[in-house]
């Protein structure tokens, strides 16, 4: 193996260790941040998400609620809570855990939540906010991806961005993202045609497919950075990315394990998202 591993652990160890100490002092003036995390249905993993989502708020000396709704619930009962949610105090972030069970409409659940809340980012003024560049809040996991690519030093202005996967949470955002950092970007999707002769054009590759090990040693650059967003339950019950790590490490410059490299961003970022919605409320409430 030839790659360097981008650990996405400590580097968001560092990161919420900074939230932290913002969280105490906010908390200090009176506006402790508060996140509230939505799951209905009982999806195994989306569950361990949530968890962890609640665990990492209590760590950082934030405020969590979670609201666990049976797969039954309807959507009008969702919406009413996105209200109450909208207009408690305590809450600065609301985040409602994808996927949802087939009989809800996503894009209603996504513009029910405040802009000023909406820490996923996924509401259409947010969306606007970041293809426009104008201020608001970065989609989690696509942020987090942005921040371990600085940590490796790459210049990317100017390089071929590939990301594989079109997602309203990752693919798309992302694009958006090395873009604003003028990257030259290509996405790539299920129906893309040889992708490989796409992908082995990267020098940097984003995978945000869910599918496992679908990026082989062939589909990638020698010397490109490897990002892998994918986390893949297997049948053993292991995770693996979508990257085939072992073989793709040989030939990659730098390369991001699964589990241990984008995941724990993610939740660093919702937690930095969170902090960040306090602040502005903090302020708001000063201008009063
Ligand atoms: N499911 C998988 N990733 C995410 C995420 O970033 N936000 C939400 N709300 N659900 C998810």
């Amino acid at each position: 193996m030839s790659a360097q591993i981008i650990d996405g652990k400590a580097i968001s160890e560092q990161l919420k260790a900074q939230v932290k100490e913002e969280a105490a002092r906010l908390s200090a003036q009176g506006i402790q941040p508060g996140l509230a995390v939505v799951i209905v249905g009982e999806n195994p993993a989306s569950q361990v998400y949530v968890r962890n989502k609640a665990k990492t708020c209590e760590q950082l000396g934030m405020y969590s609620e979670v609201h666990r709704l049976p797969e039954s619930t309807t959507e009008e009962e969702l919406l009413a809570l996105i209200g109450q949610l909208n207009s408690n105090e305590r809450i600065h972030g609301i985040l409602v855990q994808q996927p949802l069970p087939s009989h809800f409409d996503q894009n209603k659940i996504d513009d029910a939540i405040l802009p000023e809340k909406d820490v996923d980012a996924f509401h259409p003024v947010n969306v606007g906010n970041l293809t426009s560049g104008h201020e608001g809040f970065l989609p989690c996991t696509p942020a987090g991806v942005m921040e371990l690519l600085k940590r490796t030093g790459v210049e990317l202005a100017g390089k071929h961005a590939v990301v594989v996967g079109r997602s309203n949470i990752v693919g798309k955002p992302m694009a958006m993202l090395l873009l604003r950092e003028h990257a030259t970007v290509t996405v790539c999707h299920s129906r893309s045609a040889n992708m490989a002769d796409i992908t082995r054009q990267a020098d940097i590759l984003v995978a945000a497919v869910g599918k496992p090990g679908l990026i082989r040693k062939e589909h990638v650059k020698p010397g490109a950075i490897v990002i892998d967003v994918g986390i893949n339950r297997l049948d053993t019950g292991k995770l693996a990315g979508d990257v085939a790590f072992e073989e793709v490490a040989e030939v990659a410059g730098a390369i991001t394990p699964v589990p241990g490299g984008v995941g724990p961003m993610t939740i660093a970022m919702l937690m930095y998202n969170t902090l960040e919605s306090a602040e502005r409320a903090a302020k708001r409430q000063q201008v009063k």
